[in-house]
């Protein structure tokens, strides 16, 4: 167990690049797993949550060499897994969950997947339900639809979903089940969500057909072996942004960072709180990576709503965070989703920005953040949710006094190494030789 204790610090002005995309790193080591060779994927993120898809692959027969930290050499299965040994441990992971059980329900044989205490409360059902109309069988042995998964696969038809929610993990996993159906599957979801699977079957030559929000894909084809470059997330180049943001001096440039519009939501939102932004698209395979410079304002408060919610479903802590930092009242609405992430972010976004003196009106599928006053260092909970403990660890260079947040490990599911970046980052700009951050174990 590990705390964080932060200090108030200056604005920063830098450089900097951010690890590996969590959501292309999952799908790189699956669908090379699914390929018909070697596949060298480059710039993957080592953190935990991708390691557990790693570790699924593996326990699936895939050779699997990890030479150095952010490089594996997976050598493809030509989509004929071997059935595992053992449960297979996703960990606290959803991703590595819900696309792994689109994978096995087109094998033949049964798997079992099992989470952690907070995974184990995730809901299954929609991808249960899809998977179960293709012929699968799954049962959620939680109960409520929740894990552990067991998965008795084969024999798979093909579907024509219709998805109820804007979910990219729902979307990949019966894209995935299609793999393995006779025909041609297609899923349609009410919002655009992230659209990196169909990005990489298509660099995988594997064509999907895209019409309006519908994705489908024929069956019986194997992906063709291919090297992959994972660009940086910009999910966890947010935090830094929203830390330049809110300060007027600040400026800050990252490089090598993903661009895919389905997932740059979080910049529109900082333009209109009134940061200026400035993207440049450096290369474009198969999926787009460049810059972004960012220099800091007074933010004001703005609505995050609607169609834009998918896109920066994520980035809601740290933009959250943003909103306590911004003149006015933000309303973030139609975001029920956060209730069911690694922790209900609702909540927790609530108890730890009331706990920094922010007034925060809680509502079902979202909240009101009323900001522009200071924020009081506080003794804060990550609640396990990597994205709360660094959301909040960026509140806390913005708050007056210290502020503690507990059980940081968490951190590790997605940004191994966030701790010493902060301290990286904010060096030349302390006010004295006191760290900004610090540990306190237990
Ligand atoms: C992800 C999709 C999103 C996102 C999650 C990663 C993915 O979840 O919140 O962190 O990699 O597909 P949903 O698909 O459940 O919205």
């Amino acid at each position: 167990m590990s705390d964080w204790k932060i200090r108030r610090s200056a604005a920063i002005k830098t450089e900097i690049t951010v690890p590996g995309d969590k959501s292309i790193s999952h799908r790189a080591v699956m669908l090379a797993a699914m390929s018909n060779g070697t596949c060298v994927i480059r710039g993957f993120l080592p953190s935990e949550d991708c390691m557990c898809s790693v570790g699924a692959m593996r326990a699936l027969g895939v050779e699997i060499e990890n030479p150095e930290p952010t490089t594996l050499i997976v050598h493809g299965k030509r989509g004929q897994f071997e059935a595992p040994t053992a449960d297979i441990d996703c960990g606290n992971s959803g991703t590595t969950m819900r696309l792994v059980a689109g994978i096995l329900a087109g094998q033949p044989f049964r798997s079992r997947l099992v989470g952690d205490a907070s995974l184990s409360k995730r809901p299954m059902r929609r991808i249960v339900e899809p998977l179960t109309q293709m012929g699968a069988k799954l049962t959620t042995e939680g109960g409520d639809g929740r894990p552990p998964l067991l998965i008795e696969g084969g024999n798979l038809r093909p579907l024509q979903y219709v998805s109820p929610v804007a979910s990219a993990q729902v979307k990949s996993a019966v894209l995935l089940a299609g793999m393995f159906a006779s025909g041609k599957t297609s899923v349609a979801e009410p919002t655009q969500s992230r659209d990196h699977t169909e990005r990489m079957l298509e660099y995988f030559l594997v064509r999907p057909q895209i019409q309006d929000r519908t994705v489908s894909i024929y069956g019986g084809q194997i992906p063709e072996s291919q090297d992959f470059m994972v660009p940086g997330d910009i999910s966890s180049a947010a935090f830094w942004l929203v830390a330049a943001a809110a300060h007027p001096n600040a400026h800050l440039l990252i490089k090598n960072v993903g661009l895919n519009e389905t997932r740059t939501g979080v910049l529109g939102v900082l333009v209109r709180m009134g940061a200026h932004v400035r993207e440049v698209v450096e290369v474009d395979q198969a999926e787009p990576l460049g810059s972004i410079e960012i220099t800091g304002a007074r933010l004001k408060a703005t609505r995050i709503a609607g169609k834009e919610i998918p896109n920066v479903i994520d980035e809601l802590p740290i933009l959250a965070v943003a909103a306590a930092l911004a003149q006015g009242t933000t309303v973030i609405a139609d975001a029920k989703e956060l209730r069911v992430k690694e922790t209900d972010r609702i909540a927790a976004i609530a108890t730890n920005l009331r706990a920094m003196g922010v007034q925060v009106v809680e509502t079902e599928d979202g909240m009101e953040i009323t900001g522009g006053s200071p924020l009081h260092g506080a003794h804060l909970e990550s609640f396990g949710d990597h994205r709360i403990a660094m959301a909040f660890a960026i509140a806390g260079l913005f708050a007056e006094g210290e502020t503690v947040i507990s059980n940081t490990e968490c951190v590790a599911t997605s940004y191994p190494g966030f701790d010493r970046q902060l301290e990286l980052v904010m060096k030349d700009h302390r006010p004295s030789q006191t760290p900004v951050i610090s540990h306190v174990p237990h």
